[in-house]
């Protein structure tokens, strides 16, 4: 009755579970008063708009709003003011013309793009742990996912002799997340030149979600790989508003992407991914030509991410780094229990949910993943922080466990 491939993946209704990306779950979970650092969704549950883009808001409201669609592929202007970002702070040259698609969220246009470009029995390289769609859009299309271990002990840079053994006459494309969600890790320039050299070798495409450019701590150098020379006509790469500038409710991402890549996008968005809000265009617009909301997130998050990593890194049996990037802390607790049970704990005595590390590909397990960058009051976040933190430590460690009892 249902469609085979889509009906692996069902909604809640019947099993109660923890992913509160899913259905009901979250109203739910907030309704029993649980703090959700499960979103990647900065500031999350809290009111956050900035004065700035309310105010161009309220002109776009009183002007008469752009209650009309605009051409299916984005407005033209949106189109040119992408195309003189992308030149300018990704270094990649863009017709807004031809080379420029703007979708309602980056999850709907990473599906396109991959609908577009992958055929059923195609195998795409997906380095995990990584973005759960990456797999979950593969198996929808009966495309074959082909999970590659990155590690702690690289930072969570690509293993290029995995790569090489992973590649069979099947491989079509590499999908990255960078910086990659779970781990809030920017890939390495010279990372990311070697990929480039592998994906020319093995005639492949690359699709580059880069969500959470916007935010890159520690003077950690960003490059997009579509800049990178022989890079142009293989990288397929998707951007969003969600993230960088907090504005996930109003659905506006975009795609960059050679012509020829283009004109099957520009053929298929509508059907696909429908047309993008007008009104959330023009908030796109002004936030691109805002000075300030970029600067201040950057701030408030890299203090979060300082703040999180202060309180945990320090209780017995949790390992992790600081992160890299934007909202997404992510934490080693094999030491504490398995990634479930912990999450399972933190639910029940701190009321906080976290993501558990499963979730990201097989190498996820024993980890969990916490949004530092979800709500938007510094000393409430600080509170939450020392929940998990008291909960955390009330769980024994396994290793010393074992070594005292032996
Ligand atoms: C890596 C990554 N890409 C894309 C998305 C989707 O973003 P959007 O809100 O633009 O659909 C997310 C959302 O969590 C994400 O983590």
């Amino acid at each position: 009755m249902l469609n085979t491939r889509l009906s692996r993946f069902t909604g809640g209704l019947f099993a109660p579970h923890r992913k509160s990306d899913i259905g009901e779950t979250a109203d739910r979970l907030r309704r029993d008063g649980i703090d959700i650092l499960a979103w990647a969704d900065p500031f999350a549950p809290d009111r956050s708009l900035p004065k700035n883009f309310r105010k161009a808001l309220h002109a776009e409201i009183e002007g008469g709003a752009p209650e009309h669609y605009t051409v299916p592929v984005g407005s033209l202007e949106l189109r040119q003011a992408l195309a003189r970002k992308l030149e300018s702070q990704n270094g990649i040259i863009a017709d807004p013309s031809r080379n420029i698609v703007v979708t309602p969220g980056a999850d709907s246009g990473l599906l396109m793009c991959m609908m577009a470009l992958l055929n059923p029995g195609d195998e795409v390289l997906v380095p995990e742990p990584g973005f759960p769609a990456a797999f979950s859009n593969c198996e929808i299309l009966g495309a074959v996912p082909v999970p590659l271990k990155m590690t702690a002990e690289s930072g969570y840079q690509l293993d290029f002799d995995e790569l090489e053994r992973a590649v069979t006459p099947m491989t079509k494309m590499v999908f990255i997340a960078h910086p990659n969600n779970p781990t809030g890790t920017v890939f390495r320039k010279s990372v990311l030149q070697e990929l480039a050299r592998f994906v020319v070798k093995h005639d492949l495409l690359l699709l580059c979600d880069q969500a959470f450019e916007d935010h890159i701590f520690d003077g950690i150098e960003f490059v997009s790989p579509a800049a990178l020379p022989g890079m142009a006509d293989r990288t397929v790469t998707v951007f969003s508003f969600s993230k960088g500038y907090g504005l996930s409710g109003f659905r506006v991402a975009y795609i960059h992407a050679c012509a020829e890549i283009m004109d099957v996008f520009y053929g298929n968005v509508t059907t696909v991914c429908g047309a993008t809000s007008s009104l959330a265009q023009r908030l796109a617009l002004a936030a691109l030509e805002d000075e300030e909301v970029l600067t201040s997130y950057y701030r408030k998050l890299e203090y979060r991410r300082n703040l999180l990593f202060d309180t945990l890194s320090t209780v017995p049996g949790v390992r992790m780094q600081r992160s890299e990037s934007g909202i997404l802390s992510w934490i080693d607790v094999s030491d504490l229990g398995t990634s479930a049970e912990v999450v399972d704990h933190l639910l029940r005595t701190a009321k906080v949910l976290v993501n558990d590390g499963t979730a990201y590909g097989p190498h996820g397990a024993g980890h969990l993943r916490l949004v530092h960058g979800c709500i938007l009051d510094d000393d409430r976040a600080a509170e939450v922080f020392q929940r998990i933190r008291t909960s955390l430590l009330q769980l024994p460690v396994r290793g010393l466990a074992t070594a005292t009892a032996s």
